[in-house]
């Protein structure tokens, strides 16, 4: 069963709208995790959130907002903007929010495609700038990513031509979950010719061990951006809200490229979550302790995976895809999609502890299920 965005986006609104006590009963410090897996509804464990939802504190500043939504939110959106400024120790002229940090990439792959640029990304990685860009009019330039599944920034230096406009870095990249490390990078960055932006995509930093950001960049003499979002740690997919980190000219080319602004709710909850620091670090401390259940397991089934850096995990199930989804589906667990050339892998999200459990014994039982047609 292939389930929506707009599905999630449903269920996400509802579980908004629930007060705290209808929700399951708390875990840990304020823990309540989203209700995905009751009832008949699929586990979902395909779309990289956090299942554990927005923190306590978000859920009652945006439940407290409903009755402000007659309110433009011009006046909020400033002060989320001096909150983030002041956690990642820039000006505020330094950052710039959007409706998740899916629409400051499509703003960048827009402003690619305007000057009919080329964009250098690695293959397999996260589509949305790339695709939205090659829709605008840019050219794609795809560079594999190497033996370990991380992007192959030498190779990716080379592709590098007059045209290129941009070059996106997505650490830990989405779907193979691979770090780069950041001296790396930096000197990548600093290789580059002075027309072209790095586009340094941050989503899942927040769960990355021992590699610093890269956001120390953004006030060296390249022209680079660095994005984050409230979609991952902060378990606010459904709310939407993202920003970026960059020089002052380059956030204002960025807004003239933007469509919307975050919502009251999005502002009010981004703003409440970045307070609620206990809740961030409990959800952070059980996703990466599931994860590494989840690979020590695969390990010992001979299941192959990438490196994990964030909160899922790539393996090689060793079949088609469909076999495994579907073997899982039959569970009632939403695992995977395609991400070509890797047609054996499967992307699976970290969810709560019992949905990692089910996740375990579904891997064990597919792996029998393979023995036993050997
Ligand atoms: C690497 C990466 N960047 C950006 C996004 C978009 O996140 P947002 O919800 O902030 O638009 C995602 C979503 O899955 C992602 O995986």
């Amino acid at each position: 069963m292939e389930l929506s965005r707009r599905d999630l986006l449903t269920a996400s609104a509802i579980m908004l709208m629930r007060p705290m006590s209808s929700i399951s009963a708390p875990l840990g410090v304020g823990l309540a995790a989203a209700p995905s897996a009751g009832g008949n509804e699929p586990m979902l464990l395909c779309w990289n959130e956090n299942p554990y939802g927005p923190s306590p504190a978000a859920r009652s500043a945006i439940a407290r907002s409903i009755a402000e939504g007659c309110r433009y939110p011009d006046d909020e959106n400033p002060r989320l903007i001096n909150s983030i400024a002041e956690k990642e120790g820039f000006a505020p002229d330094h950052i710039v929010t959007g409706t998740g940090s899916g629409e400051l990439l499509r703003a960048l792959g827009l402003l690619a495609a305007r000057q009919q640029g080329e964009i250098v990304a690695a293959e397999p990685t996260y589509a949305e700038l790339t695709e939205y860009a090659q829709h605008a009019g840019a050219t794609l330039k795809l560079v594999p990513v190497d033996k370990q599944l991380r992007h192959d920034l030498s190779a990716m230096h080379a592709a590098v031509s007059a045209k290129t406009r941009a070059v996106y870095i997505c650490i830990p990249n989405n779907p193979t979950g691979t770090m780069v490390d950041s001296a790396t990078i930096a000197a990548f960055v600093a290789a580059l010719p002075d027309h072209v932006t790095a586009i340094i995509d941050e989503a899942y930093m927040e769960f990355v061990e021992g590699t610093p950001s890269s956001v120390s960049l953004v006030t060296g003499p390249k022209r680079v951006i660095v994005l984050r979002t409230f979609s991952k740690l902060h378990g606010m997919a459904g709310v939407r809200c993202g920003y970026g980190i960059a020089r002052p000219e380059v956030i204002e080319e960025i807004s003239t490229a933007c469509m919307t602004t975050p919502n009251i709710f999005a502002v009010r909850g981004a703003l409440a979550s970045l307070g609620d620091s206990a809740f961030l670090a409990d959800c952070r401390r059980r996703i990466l302790s599931s994860r590494a259940r989840v690979t020590a397991e695969l390990a010992r089934l001979h299941f192959p995976y990438a490196e994990p850096h964030g909160n899922f995990v790539f393996f090689d199930t060793g079949v088609p895809l469909k076999q495994f989804t579907e073997f899982m589906r039959q569970r009632n667990i939403a695992v995977g999609r395609r991400f070509p050339p890797y047609e054996n892998w499967c992307r699976v999200t970290i969810g709560t502890e019992p949905q990692v459990d089910a996740f375990l014994e579904g891997v064990r039982a597919f792996r029998a299920s393979l023995a036993r047609a050997a």
